[in-house]
């Protein structure tokens, strides 16, 4: 797929304020710092479309960012951010929680996952989490330029090993770099594919 335009369009804490106009929208969550708004500007080609900073909490909101007229990418706040208050952090469960469970555009979630580390017992409670809710997601391994493809493929396989306790099948895997734009065409082919599949019905 191409990236013809790719604009800001709202940030909210409450999924009820997003477009009303029901374009298929591709959600980006993980841990705080693990590269979800880097990922989003390389995707879009925009070094500047989503805020991006080197201190964990950057992103706050439920942001939606218009492709090409017909659907969204929504950038999310992180969790498992250490240093936020007990308060905040409930504050984000509720409304990411909201946002996920009732947001009927939203096709399916990217969950990112930072590819130097072995399998996170917070990512993989969120993936379980999102089995039992019934969300489809996928799962986007970041940053593969600050390791050795051996490293990487160990983790890889790590991932695999665990995911298969709990699941019958496993996801859909991407494996990116926001530096080097490593996985950006299979990431957009795989929505231009589900787009195709919605936009036929
Ligand atoms: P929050 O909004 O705080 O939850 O973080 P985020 O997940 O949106 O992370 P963000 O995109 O702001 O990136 C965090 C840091 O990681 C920044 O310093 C980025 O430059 C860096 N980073 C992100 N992706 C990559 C990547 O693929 N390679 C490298 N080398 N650095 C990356
Ligand atoms: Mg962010």
């Amino acid at each position: 797929m191409k990236i013809k335009t790719a604009e800001f369009v709202i940030s909210n804490t409450d999924y009820k304020l997003g477009p009303e106009d029901g374009k298929p929208e591709y959600a980006f969550i993980g841990r705080s710092n693990v590269g979800k708004s880097s990922l989003i500007n390389m995707l879009t080609d925009k070094k500047k479309l989503a805020k991006t900073s080197g201190t964990p909490g950057k992103t706050q909101l439920i942001n939606h960012f218009s492709i090409n007229d017909e659907w969204y990418i929504v950038d999310l706040p992180g969790y498992g951010y250490a240093k936020a208050s007990k308060q905040s952090r409930a504050k984000w469960e509720r409304f990411i929680v909201e946002y996920l469970t009732n947001r009927e555009s939203l096709v399916t979630i990217f969950v990112l996952l930072d590819s130097r580390l072995e399998p996170q017992k917070i990512d993989l409670e969120f993936m379980n989490w999102c089995g039992e809710k019934q969300l489809p997601f996928s799962m986007v391994f970041t940053k593969i330029d600050k390791l050795s493809s051996t490293s990487l493929q160990k983790n890889l396989a790590k991932y695999k090993k665990e995911m298969v306790k709990y699941w019958d099948e496993i996801p859909p895997m991407f494996t990116t770099s926001s530096e080097s734009k490593f996985g950006q065409e299979k990431i957009l082919n795989y929505i231009e594919q589900l787009n195709t599949q919605i936009f036929a019905k």
